[in-house]
């Protein structure tokens, strides 16, 4: 089959209330129609993921925003021609179209439009909004490529591959405030690269429901993963996968998993999460050691991934 049938396929199952595996630049998404909630019950059972924990709703035309939430602001507009199709998530005042199982009962809702031609043309296709979380079962690491879904999805309705994901971590999510703006979760469009819209609102608290999907342990892996930047000295080096950025660490480990030619931290973000995959799956490692970045710009994104998945494992 090629792309446009599958495409053409894969919205058929979105039109009749199935889920479909797409992807995104970010990573892959779980997808259902928005507006049918039973579709989006389905999504919440297959990922086994709490019911407190929103959905982002995925279009391909800002007439679908429209439909979905209420009185944007200019400010919406600026930020949508700037950074749309692509990694930039808004959470806006939702419409009564949304079904509230898609919002966990927020009176808000996550809207993006991603940059990856196969999902726009999914969305067009089903003729609808999709509602899609990372199409990983929950608390476990995102999926970057078809394989990865299928690891941990086996019995979704359908998977249409689009190859590896160009991005490789999930969307910066912000909320629009009277003062500016805040980042409920950081990616690859940085702070600075939304001052450029708007200000960052430095005055708003942010509460703690307003990220309710933002727990401390996430994105983990099955196997041990501690980052280099304590004390790791008892680790036993030739047991371990190195998860390696500077080229610095390296020696000694049983596997070097080298994330970037020319640190670059975008390449770090591109491939994080398809390493650890990697090293998850490899029955010769037992431990998982991840290089640290310094966090400003894109390092803050990818430090906030490394703490997520280092989180259970540095109880134990
Ligand atoms: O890049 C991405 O954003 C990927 C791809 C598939 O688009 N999706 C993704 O979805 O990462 P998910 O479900 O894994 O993370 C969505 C998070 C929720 O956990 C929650 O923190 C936040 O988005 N969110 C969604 N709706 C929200 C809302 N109304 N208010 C606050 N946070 C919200
Ligand atoms: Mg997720």
């Amino acid at each position: 089959m090629n792309n446009s049938v599958k495409i053409e396929l894969a919205a058929r199952y979105i039109r009749e209330g199935k889920l479909v595996a797409f992807p995104t630049e970010t990573v892959y998404g779980l997808g259902a129609n928005a507006l049918d909630s039973m579709a989006v019950a389905r999504i919440f059972e297959l990922k086994e993921r709490p019911f407190f924990d929103p959905l982002i709703i995925h279009i391909a035309c800002l007439e679908q925003l429209e439909k979905l939430v209420l009185h944007p602001p200019e400010t919406v507009y600026r930020l949508a021609e700037k950074f749309w199709p692509g990694p930039l998530t808004m959470v806006l005042p939702k419409s009564p179209l949304v079904p509230e199982i898609v919002t966990a009962g927020l009176p808000t809702v996550g809207i993006r439009m991603p940059g990856n031609a196969i999902a726009l043309e999914l969305i067009k296709k089903s003729d609808c909004p999709i509602a899609a979380p990372s199409a990983n079962k929950f608390g476990r690491i995102s999926p970057t490529t078809a394989a990865h879904v299928k690891k941990q999805l086996p019995n979704v309705d359908y998977i249409l591959d689009g190859g590896r994901t160009t991005v490789g971590i999930e969307s910066t999510i912000i909320r629009l405030t009277e003062y500016g703006f805040q980042i409920l979760r950081n990616g690859i469009i940085t702070q600075e690269n939304i001052e450029s819209i708007t200000p960052y609102d430095y005055r708003t608290e942010i509460e703690e429901l307003s990220a309710p999907g933002m727990m401390k342990s996430h994105y983990s892996p099955r196997k041990k993963l501690l980052i280099a930047d304590r004390k790791i000295a008892d680790i036993d080096k030739t047991r371990a996968g190195l998860m390696s950025f500077s080229g610095q660490l390296e020696h000694g480990y049983l596997k070097v998993a080298r994330l970037s030619e020319s640190m670059d931290l975008k390449d770090y973000a591109v491939n994080m999460f398809e390493a650890m995959h990697a090293f998850e799956d490899d029955p010769e490692v037992e431990v998982i050691i991840a290089e640290p970045v310094s966090e400003t710009g894109i390092g803050k994104a990818i430090m906030d991934r490394l703490r997520k998945a280092e989180y259970s494992w540095r109880q134990i």
